[in-house]
């Protein structure tokens, strides 16, 4: 029997004016903003000019944030099949869904082995197949670590990715204390629950404290590198502390 034609170059084209209709629309959705705030409009108008918007609501991605996280992935390979992950300030979900589709955790590869992630955030978030959600938990709180702990039961941890920000006051100063104390909480958890050969991610917003930020992973893994992924807008101050080969626990001086 003959097998249906594809037209691929067909289904491009369509997808094409699919997406020339979505922008058109959202344009009249902007102009139809009159009388809504300045800051509301230009939100939307940034959307709309934002090709990873639609690029994540083609994917299934719950936001664009994904492609922060599929890029540092695709150049610095800190996720595979089997590693169990824990990421931090997960909701909506879209670094869940990578990881969990990156460790296999949602069991799609039979012969791979199946990682396991574990996703918190203060608000509450819709389930990720194969991801276990703590919805509703600020992760600073001894609660939340020792629900994680607990969750983890003894398994140690491969990688740990952290896209919280707290919300921005507009003092810059209090702001930045505040995402780079973010970072000490994530990297005292990791430092306790990380297995050896490790990796850690953190978001932080470029600031004076960062060099020491810095240096103090150092000490704790053996590379540390500052990127900014295509996918974080360059008007942002935002960047990530990517951090690979947990040392381990540092032996007690006899
Ligand atoms: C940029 S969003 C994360 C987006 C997410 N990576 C994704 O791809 O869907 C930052 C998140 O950090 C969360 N957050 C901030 N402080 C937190 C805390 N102390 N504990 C847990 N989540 C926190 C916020 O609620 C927010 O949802």
């Amino acid at each position: 029997m003959r097998q249906p034609v594809v037209n691929l170059s067909n289904c491009l084209f369509k997808r094409f004016l699919q997406t020339q209709n979505t922008v058109k629309h959202a344009k009249q959705q902007a102009n139809n903003l009159k009388g809504k705030s300045k800051s509301s409009q230009d939100w939307l108008i940034r959307q709309l000019a934002d090709p990873y918007v639609e690029k994540a609501r083609m994917l299934n991605f719950r936001c664009r944030s994904a492609f922060k996280l599929l890029e540092m992935d695709d150049k610095y390979k800190i996720l595979k099949p089997g590693d169990v992950v824990l990421d931090c300030g997960a909701a909506p979900g879209s670094w869940t869904q990578v990881a969990a589709e990156r460790t296999n955790a949602n069991g799609k590869v039979e012969r791979a082995p199946r990682g396991a992630v574990y996703s918190i955030d203060l608000l509450h978030f819709h389930a990720v197949p194969g991801a276990t959600i703590f919805g509703g938990m600020d992760f600073t709180t001894p609660l939340a670590q020792q629900r994680l702990r607990e969750s983890l039961a003894g398994r140690q941890v491969n990688c740990v990715l952290s896209d919280m920000a707290p919300n921005a006051t507009g003092v810059r100063m209090l702001d930045q204390e505040s995402i780079t104390n973010l970072c000490y909480e994530v990297l005292k958890f990791a430092l306790a629950m990380s297995a050896p050969q490790a990796n850690l991610v953190v978001k932080i917003w470029d600031n004076g404290d960062v060099p020491k930020l810095e240096r103090d992973i150092l000490c704790h893994y053996e590379k540390v590198k500052r990127v900014k992924p295509r996918a974080s807008r360059g008007d942002s101050a935002e960047h990530f502390l990517l951090a690979r080969g947990y040392k381990g626990p540092t032996p007690v001086p006899a």
